[in-house]
């Protein structure tokens, strides 16, 4: 028995050795371990052993499973070891490989045209304001002093949702809902910008989308004359046009303001000139503009003996294309990056 424990050991120990997963290891420590394995079985023989060889034979017994187990062990942490380092062999950065490429996305011409009418106006100390696209017809038309029968109200040219709630034509029921606020806060003056999305009853055309941006401008305050109101937009557009660019205001008619203008600009491509940018005109019409009619005033609770103010409206878009030369609004919605990259 002897012999045969100590042939088990050397073969078992050289099988060991050889092995390089723990798949094998598992199965020889079974084999050789475990209830049926090679060991067991001959240890099973010592009941035939003589009292002294019993403890002798025991002994051995022992001393052959712990170098057995022990080799095991080491085995393991040593198939551990290799798995390590080949994993971080194989995982190695090969740094002299050419680097994934991916686009870097843009802002969208539109975003683009908001933030640098922002900009001008922030520049001046005005702050931004927000609101709804789902308005109230009170706001929309109501209390920004909109005849009942005024055209813009009509079901052809406005999305109603019901007969007092619609997708706002324009970012001017912002005006209003800004004034009431000021009013309950007790926070007037106010200078505001408010930029956002408008939606009309259009088919789209070149010039036409039922979905469009505005950015609304607004100034109530003490003292608030024409002459603030003709100096804040001058300075506005030759911001955005260049310092040469000159100012017209035509007059018009809002109901929201009076005197209500059209403000037009000298062309900042020909200069006033004529040219195909302008249609031959040498000026371009960018807003509408006036001071805030008394009645709107009113309506947000303010005095139009004590407080006055100015407004204005422009159309995002149509600024877009004015700068760019893009002859076609839909352009601007189509997605294609072919078209946005340019900008
Ligand atoms: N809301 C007008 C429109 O959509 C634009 C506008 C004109 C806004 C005059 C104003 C303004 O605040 O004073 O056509």
């Amino acid at each position: 028995m002897k012999e045969k424990l100590t042939k088990l050991r050397e073969e078992a120990l050289g099988f060991i050795e050889k092995a390089e997963t723990f798949d094998e290891i598992e199965k020889l420590r079974v084999n050789l371990l475990g209830k049926k394995g090679d060991l067991t079985v001959i240890l099973k023989g010592m009941g035939k052993l003589s009292n002294e060889e019993r403890p002798v034979i025991g002994k051995l017994g022992n001393e052959v499973r712990e170098a057995i187990t022990e080799k095991i062990n080491e085995k393991k942490i040593s198939i551990q070891e290799k798995m390590q380092e080949e994993k971080i062999k194989s995982e190695t950065i090969d740094i002299t490989m050419p680097g994934k490429s991916f686009e870097i996305g843009k802002k969208h011409i539109i975003s683009k045209m908001i933030d640098e009418v922002t900009e001008i106006f922030m520049g001046m100390g005005f702050s931004i304001a927000d609101g709804p696209e789902i308005e109230t017809v009170e706001n929309n038309f109501d209390s920004l002093n909109a005849p009942k029968d005024h055209p813009s109200r009509d079901m052809s040219d406005t999305f109603y949702i019901t007969e007092d709630i619609l997708l706002r034509t324009q970012t001017s029921p912002v005006q209003i809902r800004t004034m009431k606020e000021a009013v309950n806060n007790n926070d007037l003056p106010l200078k505001i910008i408010v930029p956002g999305r408008c939606f009309r009853s259009d088919s789209p055309d070149a010039t036409h989308s039922p979905m469009f941006h505005q950015i609304e401008v607004l100034v109530v305050g003490k003292d608030i004359t024409f002459t603030e109101f003709k100096g804040t937009m001058e300075r506005f557009v030759q911001k955005l046009f260049g310092p040469d660019t000159k100012t017209k205001f035509r007059p018009h008619n809002f109901p929201f303001t009076e005197p209500s203008a059209e403000i037009d600009v000298t062309c900042f491509k020909c200069g006033g000139k004529g040219c195909p940018v302008c249609k031959g005109e040498g000026w371009i019409e960018i807003l509408g503009a006036g001071m805030v009619h008394p009645n709107v005033l009113r309506n947000c609770g303010i005095d139009p003996n004590e407080y006055s103010g100015f407004a204005a409206g422009m159309g995002v878009e149509r600024l877009g294309m004015l700068k760019y030369g893009i002859d076609d609004i839909r352009l601007m919605f189509e997605n294609d990056i072919r078209f946005l990259d340019q900008f």
